[in-house]
């Protein structure tokens, strides 16, 4: 007996690391791992380019999930309880990798190396000139013919308190016509406030545009048979930027007043759509004086009782009213998806800012770092 005392606290300290090893997150191996410590499980979805690709699922101490998959870092859903406690995702997208591969227009994915439209797909940098894919007329957009949306990146669940992930890409030189090595590391984290926390880092061993996001669309209801029309949408903002006909700025910074543009008040998304040809899909101007993290926007929607708000150090969010969606791909709820089921809030910087000296500047340079943030938060009023 008293052997075994003195060997108890040797077998604890065994236990102690074999338990520790289980929490091994990196684990691409098996087809779920469970963390438990960090609220976060890995299951596997396939392979893309000869990488495995994993889905994983991130849940909150109130039950809230967020799935992701390191296919283009794409948030596939995002399940929340509305005000009757009907559980349902606010955030359209699949439920296979299969799905993701038949292109969806960017469908909750991470974007890059430049979000949204470089003007006649070419800049000029320290005087030499560069040519990007056209993939959007004669304009690039998002990256280009493989922007980041659609590439593995490298995931690793974060050993944090709170459920996190954390994805990491290397865009070589020269990839998709823009220079430099990029490092790109996004980690995604879903707080015990119902929030989705995302902050972007990279690093360049080259001078180069650059301007992440994520293209999530957002339909409140939880149900893709609904438009998003009948939301309300509080932007903060006094200016936009307004754009040519094939959606490049045209330099102008404009005032929203007496616009449709003008949302500084919440306004109802459908109330003056009709006289924005083809819908919203603009840069609206932040109003900021720095890079804090900011409240800039904030939707909600009487239907389900939630409402979300969006923070950012960004200086400028895309609405976009999803205005091409024509009913080609289903919602992993069974519904087609239609020009306005969703709404993307894209935080980032202004479109064709690599052509535009005016506008704040996108390139990033050796030696500095990258790092902007973006939280969406999930507020429900519940009804007694
Ligand atoms: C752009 C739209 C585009 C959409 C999906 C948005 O960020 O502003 O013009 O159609 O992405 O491709």
């Amino acid at each position: 007996m008293k052997r075994l005392i003195c060997y108890l606290p040797i077998l604890l300290l065994f236990m102690i690391v074999l338990s520790s090893c289980g929490n091994n997150t990196n684990n691409t191996d098996n087809t779920t791992t469970d963390s438990t410590k960090t609220g976060v499980t890995q299951k596997d979805w396939g392979e893309f380019d000869g990488k495995k690709v994993s889905l994983f699922t991130l849940t909150n101490k109130n039950g809230v999930q967020v799935k992701i998959t390191n296919y283009g870092g794409a948030v596939t859903s995002w399940i929340t309880p509305d005000k009757n406690g009907n559980k349902s995702s606010i955030i359209i997208g699949f439920d296979s990798l299969q799905s993701y591969l038949r292109k969806p227009p960017y469908f909750g994915a991470l974007i890059g190396r430049y979000g949204n439209r470089i003007g006649n797909a070419k800049f000029t940098l320290d005087g030499k000139a560069y040519q990007l894919a056209a993939n959007d007329g004669k304009n690039s957009l998002h990256g280009g013919n493989k922007g980041f949306d659609k590439v593995v990146w490298d995931a690793s669940i974060a050993d944090t308190s709170t459920p996190a992930l954390t994805l990491h890409y290397m865009s070589k030189d020269g990839e998709e016509g823009y220079s430099g090595n990029l490092h790109v590391t996004v980690q995604y984290t879903l707080t015990d406030n119902d929030e989705l926390k995302i902050e972007y880092n990279a690093e360049t061993d080259k001078p180069t545009p650059v301007n992440l996001t994520n293209h999530s669309y957002f339909n409140l209801t939880g149900d893709a048979s609904n438009t998003i029309l009948n939301h309300t949408l509080m932007i903060d903002a006094d200016n936009y930027t307004p754009v040519d006909s094939t959606l490049i700025p045209t330099g102008e910074i404009k005032s929203v007043k007496r616009t449709p543009f003008d949302f500084t008040a919440p306004q109802k998304i459908g109330s003056h759509i009709d006289s924005v040809k083809g819908g919203y899909d603009h840069n609206w101007v932040l109003n900021r004086k720095d890079s804090s993290l900011k409240l800039v926007a904030v939707l909600s929607d009487s239907l389900s009782g939630r409402k979300l708000e969006v923070y950012t150090t960004e200086p400028g969010l895309q609405f976009y009213t999803g205005n091409f969606l024509d009913g080609k791909f289903i919602n992993h709820d069974g519904k087609p998806i239609n020009q306005h089921t969703a709404l993307c809030m894209e935080t980032q910087h202004f479109p064709n800012s690599p052509n535009q000296p005016k506008f704040p500047s996108t390139i990033l340079k050796p030696g500095e770092k990258y790092h902007t943030v973006t939280i969406y938060k999930v507020i429900v009023n519940r009804q007694t």
